[in-house]
């Protein structure tokens, strides 16, 4: 997408950093010349938000990480000294607690407008497994923020999670022994915890690069999935049209961002991690933070050993595994969907799909919260296995039999609502074929 840099520096010393390093260069072709599709909608402006919650999480936890002590018999207290002492404590640490939940929303939103219209097909693969990175490290740094309040879900968080890990085939206990540092979850897990906790959100950080780059090469997807042909009458400049409608988009999500901070700050944690951390004291339902909860759920269906002739996979094991698979299938995705379609506003079948899909999603959500009893482990199994249909046999199938509907013959002809296609003629492209 990015083609020849339009770039010309007007001072003096804009000419003569230009000539040393092109970073003002770099800007301007990547953020304010940057040919965008004209008929993008307001879910494109979720990587933007993401974008700067990053940055909000970063200097609001940097901040925090001044006033906290990483020590089992202090971390609990110098959390109340931030909500209690420190000037607008409260303000930071309330914005970075929901700030968490907040980015989970925009990637949560980012992903499904990505699987909604076929993002992740050629040529944007390794930007969508990037994201998958992305989002995987972003689950290990929520979790392990969560633990250093060290209040009673903050404990016994990291105790179950830390110990799925002993269902790993010979090496389990050692391999936790290594994570907590001890015997059991103690000051050297915390301390580890913490440590790691700093210094994935700058991981996350380098790998958004790498995401963005990867952005710029293939350019945007839209919502028709009809590659740029005509660079002059396909797209618009980043600046100002794009940038005018991330900061609206940004401006509106902080609206609900700032409702929760100031209205309802702990609306989306739990009561019971203001009580500090008790390791003689199991709190009576242990659950962790909302965006978990569907691969919690997952983590829980299997409640069985599972018996493949040759060797049995106990039930926590396979537990373990399925919730691992539930996120790594998502890397698969580009090569799971046979469709040449990207776009499901031409695909009415994979629409419904798509809609049935995301209701699983929020059930194992709603059952992930639910204690293991009664209808409730198998309404877990039967919708795991709705989960993984989708991924294993709705998607291969569903492009071989469905038929499309016709799409626009170009980006400009869908904004003037003329024109139309075979679906064949740029349902999909390669980076060779793009404007
Ligand atoms: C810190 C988290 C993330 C940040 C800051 C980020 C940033 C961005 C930005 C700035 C864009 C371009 C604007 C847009 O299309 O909205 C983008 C596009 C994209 N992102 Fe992300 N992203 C993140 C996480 C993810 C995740 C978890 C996935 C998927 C698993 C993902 C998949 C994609 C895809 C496929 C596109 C291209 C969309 C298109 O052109 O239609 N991203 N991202």
């Amino acid at each position: 997408m990015q083609g020849h840099s339009h770039y010309v520096p007007k001072l003096g010393i804009a000419k003569w950093v230009d000539a040393r390093l092109p970073l003002p260069r770099l800007v301007y072709d990547s953020f304010v010349a940057y040919p965008v599709p004209k008929n993008l909608n307001y879910f494109w402006t979720f990587g933007g938000i993401l974008s700067i919650m990053l940055v909000v999480q970063i200097i609001t936890g940097v901040v925090l990480a001044m006033h906290y002590t990483p020590h089992v018999d202090m971390a609990f207290n110098s959390i109340e000294h931030i909500m209690r002492d420190v000037n607008y404590g409260w303000l930071i640490r309330y914005l970075h607690a929901n700030g968490a939940s907040m980015f989970f929303i925009a990637v949560y939103i980012h992903m499904l407008r990505g699987l909604y219209y076929g993002s992740y097909k050629a040529p944007r693969e390794v930007l969508w497994i990037l994201g998958v990175i992305i989002y995987l490290l972003m689950m290990a740094t929520g979790f392990l923020g969560y633990v250093l309040p060290w209040g009673q879900m903050s404990l016994w968080g990291a105790v179950v999670i830390t110990n799925l890990f002993s269902a790993i085939p010979l090496v389990g206990p050692t391999v936790v022994e290594f994570l907590w540092g001890g015997y059991s979850v103690d000051n050297p897990t915390l301390n580890r915890f913490f440590s790691l906790h700093f210094l994935l959100p700058f991981m996350i950080a380098g790998v958004v690069v790498l995401h963005v780059w990867a952005l710029h090469v293939t350019g945007q997807n839209n919502p028709t999935g009809v590659e740029v042909k005509d660079v002059k009458k396909d797209t618009i400049p980043f600046t100002p049209y794009a940038t005018i409608k991330d900061a609206f988009g940004l401006s509106v999500f902080f609206l609900m961002y700032m409702y929760f901070v100031f209205f309802q700050p702990n609306y989306l944690g739990h009561a019971v991690n203001y009580v500090p951390g008790d390791p003689m004291v199991t709190p009576a339902h242990i659950v962790p933070e909302w965006y978990y909860l569907p691969f919690y759920a997952i983590l829980r269906a299997i409640t069985f050993d599972i018996n493949l002739l040759i060797f049995t996979i106990p039930a926590q094991l396979g537990g373990v595994i399925a919730m691992f698979a539930a996120i790594l299938v998502l890397a698969f995705l580009p090569w799971l969907d046979t469709s040449r379609v990207k776009s499901s506003n031409y695909r009415p079948l994979h629409r419904q799909f798509f809609w049935a899909f995301v209701a699983v999603c929020v059930l194992l959500g709603w059952l992930g919260s639910k204690p293991p009893e009664g209808i409730f482990p198998l309404l877990s199994l039967t919708l795991t296995g709705l989960y993984f249909a989708y991924f294993l046999i709705v998607l291969p199938l569903l492009g071989l039999f469905e038929t499309p509907n016709t799409l626009p013959a170009s980006i400009a002809d869908s904004v003037l609502g003329k024109g139309s296609a075979p679906v064949t003629a740029g349902a999909v492209s390669s980076p060779e074929t793009k404007g």
